[in-house]
């Protein structure tokens, strides 16, 4: 095993976790998690079609496994029972685990069954989609949704440990590459503002200069964007696990992106796209209101562009996308957004008044 890279979480308990980045074959998780939970019972949750994919090779004993259908609709109150259900069923108790292996849907509701299952059971994180390893399976937000509400329910909730494999990364479909596109590229929106002690990693230039070979799914320049990705989150939530600050830099684009979500069922969009959707709102609005000027600006829709992203084709009424803004769970009367300032660097407004929003035509065309 590779050296892990340390999270140490600054909260009543400074809890402190591994999060591993391997190549090996996939069949040696099966000993990697025997290994980790040691004698404990636990409950291995997986996505259908990771499952489908990978069962020869996850020789997990049928009895601990349970399949979870994929989809942000499954991310819900039914779901998260039957996850409760089968624990029940195994015994599980507060020494035992629960081991979720899949995207991020199913990283989410999988932690926050852990979180409230006998208030809190061991978990472990096994990310397989890109999303996943950049972003979600590391910083302890779980979280199922409710109806409107994407992610209403939740538990910050860390993990005991995080087993990274690049080599699931290989049966992901281009539309899951470039949802997990959507959180990295916001991570190069807001490098400046994560409080990483050491020199700027600066992403957004490896990006651009780089495109070619990360889209080509070069695992060398994945793994340092995944490292890059993972460093800029750790600095942000070891200090701030609760998001009574700087954490909420990490929801550039993800006002926007959740009313998208939420307009549109969680059917039309994955939650990376529609981040890309709310990255590109954002600079508008940061342009239009003279926060960031145009070089900036044209540098951040070269890198769109670079990743084959595009402007939204569809026109949502704009007083329903706002409506939806307003009620994002972390705004108050007013929305909060996370805006560009700088290259690299965004700052955290309430927008006095969400009738001003401009919606720019070229970037939401009838
Ligand atoms: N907790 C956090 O901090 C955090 C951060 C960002 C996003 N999220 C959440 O993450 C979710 C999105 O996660 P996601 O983008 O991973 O989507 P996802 O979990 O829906 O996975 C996307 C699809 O890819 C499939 N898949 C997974 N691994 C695969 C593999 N190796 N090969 C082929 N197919 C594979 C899945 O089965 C699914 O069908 C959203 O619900 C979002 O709210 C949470």
């Amino acid at each position: 095993m590779n050296t892990p890279i340390n999270v140490t979480i600054k909260n009543d308990k400074d809890v402190s976790y591994p999060i591993y980045i391997e190549r090996n074959e996939i069949s040696s998780l099966v000993e990697t998690i025997n290994k980790h939970t040691q004698n404990a019972k636990k409950l291995i949750i997986i996505s259908k079609k990771v499952y489908s994919l990978y069962k020869k090779q996850l020789n997990f004993s049928d009895k601990e496994v349970l399949v979870l259908k994929d989809g942000e609709d499954q991310k819900n109150i039914k779901t998260y029972l039957k996850i409760i259900d089968t624990a029940k069923k195994l015994n599980l108790t507060r020494n035992d685990y629960i081991v979720a292996i899949g995207g991020g849907v199913l990283g989410d509701i999988a932690g926050f069954a852990a979180a409230t299952y006998m208030r809190g059971i061991k978990y472990i994180q096994v990310p397989t989609t890109l999303l996943a390893c950049v972003d979600s399976s590391v910083g302890g937000k779980t979280a199922i949704d409710i109806p409107n509400g994407k992610n209403y329910v939740g538990a910050f909730y860390q993990p005991e440990a995080v087993y990274i494999n690049l080599n699931f990364l290989k049966t992901l479909d281009k539309k899951q590459l470039k949802s997990g596109f959507g959180e990295i590229i916001k991570y190069a929106f807001i490098e400046n503002s994560c409080g990483l002690e050491n020199d700027n990693a600066l992403l957004l230039e490896f990006l651009i200069v780089n495109s070619d070979r990360i889209l080509g799914l070069d695992f060398d320049f994945l793994e340092k964007i995944i490292r890059i990705c993972l460093s800029l989150k750790i600095s942000v939530v070891q200090n701030d696990e609760k998001e009574a600050g700087m954490r909420k830099v990490l929801n550039l684009g993800h006002t926007f992106a959740h009313a998208l979500e939420s307009i549109t069922n969680y059917k039309r969009y994955t939650h990376g796209q529609a981040v890309i959707y709310g990255l590109m709102f954002i600079f508008n609005y940061a342009y239009e209101n003279k926060y960031i000027d145009s070089t900036y600006y044209r540098l951040a829709f070269q890198l769109f562009e670079k990743y084959d992203c595009k402007p939204l084709r569809a026109w949502y009424f704009k007083p329903q996308i706002i409506k939806l803004m307003l009620a994002d769970k972390k705004a108050t009367s007013k929305i909060n957004l996370v805006v560009p300032t700088d290259k690299r660097t965004v700052s955290v407004m309430e927008v006095e008044n969400p009738n001003c929003l401009k919606f720019k035509t070229n970037f939401l065309l009838k």
